[in-house]
């Protein structure tokens, strides 16, 4: 395989998201847009990888790391953008392949599908990635000539109005031969209506000196562009049924796959059942044989094999679920590792706590783990039973098979097989609920005249 050179261009305002944020930092999938295209690249094993950046893009040099980042100032258009990434390349020989940060679905396959066709003999010297979008709207229009090769893009904004009925677009993903990229771009000028060095121009400029373009075409679907929060959602959409494709794939059973969001970076056993409504957020790994019901809402959390989830779980990041745990409706988890068998079924917050094995923890229970200064560990050893709405303040310990009596609150380190009781002591007077009803009724009486009193 020949070198392999990419450039990333994303160094754009992206003003039509009306976001303080740059464009190619907005999530899809709880995944940085950018992060998406050079999750594709990454499989061609480039030489070199380059992110065009704005100044005082730092965030975006950061997400892009460890590619290089180079500096665009002030952004004049995509091929000034290309321009300042060649002369960062210096002299390349390979392939240099030219994607736009904003669309983050492309896949390995279509690019390694741009570079065999652009090294097709007779090699060219410029080749295209096109589409054919539902609205061709804003996007560079693909001039085919009659023998099929690329003859020019025209930009919406320059193009005639027969152009403009062109169905065949540009997607952004351009492959050059590096050989010819330094002379082609640096022949770009900024005639025309937005004033910018569009990199598009490439195509006309290597025909004019004889050059072989070409183009091929990818799904409309994998190539839209992010310019807008709509167009946001709808890549947010495409992703999200790619995921629920892949997991079911996998072996994953989808109830109702359209209610379930996953994150880019979501791992799922075989075999886990996954009922509808369940929501993950970023860094969650679930082992094989596990039930999440619905309405679970999970980041940041590692579940183990034959656990049970839900419904309406929250998991919050730090959670540690060995096997056969099982979290059930309305337990919050934060920061917590639960270990093999445990259970906490109803009802329940568990926050900055290292739980045992075989430990039971009943309905209501709280770990008061904030002081309203600082956070504090609960523990609570293998065995334990936590009764039914215990206050556990933190910093506090349970040990091995304690008991804790239901309402407890409990302040001070129980030891293991002790039975721990921190509650008011319980009094019963007999006869007395008897003469508070005949009292009760008497006061009703009295106050019942007194209103007939008043007519
Ligand atoms: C561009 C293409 C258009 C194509 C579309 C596909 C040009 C002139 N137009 O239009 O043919 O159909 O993408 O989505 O290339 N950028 C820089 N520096 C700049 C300007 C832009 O790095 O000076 C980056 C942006 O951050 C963005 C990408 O280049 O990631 C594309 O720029 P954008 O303004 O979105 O171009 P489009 O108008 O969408
Ligand atoms: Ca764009």
């Amino acid at each position: 395989m020949s070198p392999l050179a990419v450039i990333v261009l994303a160094a754009g305002d992206g003003t039509r998201m009306k976001s303080a944020r740059p464009k190619v930092l907005h999530e899809i999938a709880h995944r940085p847009m950018l992060s998406h295209v050079l999750d594709a690249v990454a499989p061609l094993q480039p030489q070199r990888t380059l992110v065009v950046i704005g100044k005082d893009m730092a965030a975006v040099a950061a997400a892009a790391a460890p590619a290089e980042a180079v500096v665009q100032s002030p952004p004049l258009g995509t091929g000034h953008a290309v321009k300042a990434a060649l002369a960062a390349l210096g002299e390349f020989a390979g392939d240099v392949l030219v994607l736009v940060g904003d669309a983050a679905l492309i896949t390995t396959e279509t690019l390694a599908l741009l570079i065999a066709e652009r090294r097709r003999a007779p090699a060219a010297a410029v080749a295209v990635l096109g589409m054919r979008p539902a609205d061709p709207g804003s996007y560079g229009r693909l001039v085919v000539a009659t023998d099929g090769s690329l003859e020019a893009i025209v930009e919406a904004r320059d193009a005639t109005p027969e152009q403009r009925a062109i169905a065949l677009c540009n997607s952004g993903v351009i492959a050059l031969d590096g050989r010819h990229a330094p002379e082609l771009v640096g022949a770009i000028d900024n005639k025309n209506a937005k004033r910018e060095y569009y990199l598009t121009d490439v195509v006309a400029i290597a025909r004019s000196r004889g050059l072989h373009c070409r183009t091929i075409e990818a799904s409309a679907e994998e190539m839209l562009g992010v310019n807008s929060r709509a167009e946001l959602a709808v890549a947010e959409a495409t992703l999200q049924q790619r995921l629920r494709a892949r997991h079911m794939a996998a072996g994953v059973t989808l109830i109702d796959p359209t209610t379930v969001y996953f994150s880019a970076d979501t791992v799922i056993g075989r075999d886990t059942v996954i009922e509808p409504s369940v929501v993950f957020g970023p860094g969650v790994r679930v082992g094989e044989g596990v039930e999440i019901r619905g309405m679970s809402h999970i980041a940041g959390a590692v579940i183990g094999d034959g656990a049970i989830v839900g419904p309406f779980a929250r998991l919050r990041p730090g959670t540690e679920l060995a096997a056969r745990v099982h979290v059930g409706n309305f337990v919050e988890l934060k920061a917590a590792r639960l270990g093999e068998g445990s259970k906490a079924n109803h009802l329940t917050y568990i926050g900055d706590a290292v739980v045992g094995r075989e430990v039971n923890i009943g309905a209501g229970t709280i770990t008061c783990n904030y002081d309203g200064f600082l956070k504090h560990e609960t523990r609570i050893e293998d065995g334990a039973f936590i009764g039914s709405d215990t206050a556990l303040v933190a910093p506090v310990t349970v040990g091995a098979n304690a008991i804790v009596g239901a309402g407890s609150v409990i302040t001070r380190d129980v030891p293991a097989d002790a039975l721990a009781l921190g509650r008011g002591e319980q009094v019963e007077k007999p006869g007395a609920a008897r003469v508070l009803r005949a009292r009760g009724a008497d006061a009703k009486r009295r106050q019942a005249k007194t209103e007939r009193s008043k007519v």
